[in-house]
């Protein structure tokens, strides 16, 4: 099942998101299984549980888009419940970001190129682990998620305020965008 998509502006996107008990969510891996299907219809990279209304600590990442780049990403596809960053490392670095809450914005967006975090898989495996490169940072992203963040806030405020515009027309539903989506100041869906 495919989850329209909320966008910028919505207070849910706000929200630090809760962790997640396995005996509230017996169907976690349907939950994760629409994530996914919901991301690859936006042609995304990451999609967060937030993003579909969920203020729940859950995300999703297929970084497998990056194998030319860096070749063992290929089959990178992974959910991550109840994350926790236990530490950012490394150079910082740009990279051109956008986000299927704000669509039509891309912006560069500086962070740490390594990530060790704790997190659960949809199978409630316990893991330790630590990604770079590409992985790193749309985990990032994803992470900013359920942390009520968004990669705006990362920008210059002089940048913001250029943004700015474009933004509330967004929350607005004013915005070309190809999957269905689920805008905070529009009263009536489209
Ligand atoms: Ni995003």
């Amino acid at each position: 099942m495919k989850f329209p998509i909320i966008a910028y502006g919505d207070p849910i996107l706000r929200r630090k998101a809760t962790s997640i008990e396995p005996a509230e969510y017996p169907h976690i891996k349907q939950l994760v299984d629409d994530l996914f299907e919901t991301m690859y219809a936006a042609r995304g990279v990451g999609l967060a549980a937030p993003q579909v209304g969920l203020s729940m600590r859950l995300f999703v990442v297929d970084a497998s888009v990056f194998d030319d780049e860096e070749p063992e990403l290929k089959n990178f596809k992974k959910a991550f419940i109840n994350a926790c960053i236990l530490e950012e490392s490394g150079t910082e670095w740009s990279f051109n970001e956008g986000c299927l809450s704000i669509p039509d914005i891309r912006e560069d967006v500086t962070r740490k190129s390594t990530v060790k975090l704790s997190y659960y898989d949809e199978n409630w495996k316990h893991h330790e682990e630590t990604f770079s490169g590409m992985a790193a940072r749309v985990i990032q992203h994803e992470y900013d998620h359920i942390e009520g963040k968004l990669f705006t806030d990362k920008l210059s405020p002089l940048r913001r305020r250029l943004l700015e515009k474009r933004l509330t027309d967004i929350s607005k539903g004013i915005v070309d965008v190809e999957y269905k989506m689920k805008f905070p100041s529009v009263k009536k869906g489209r």
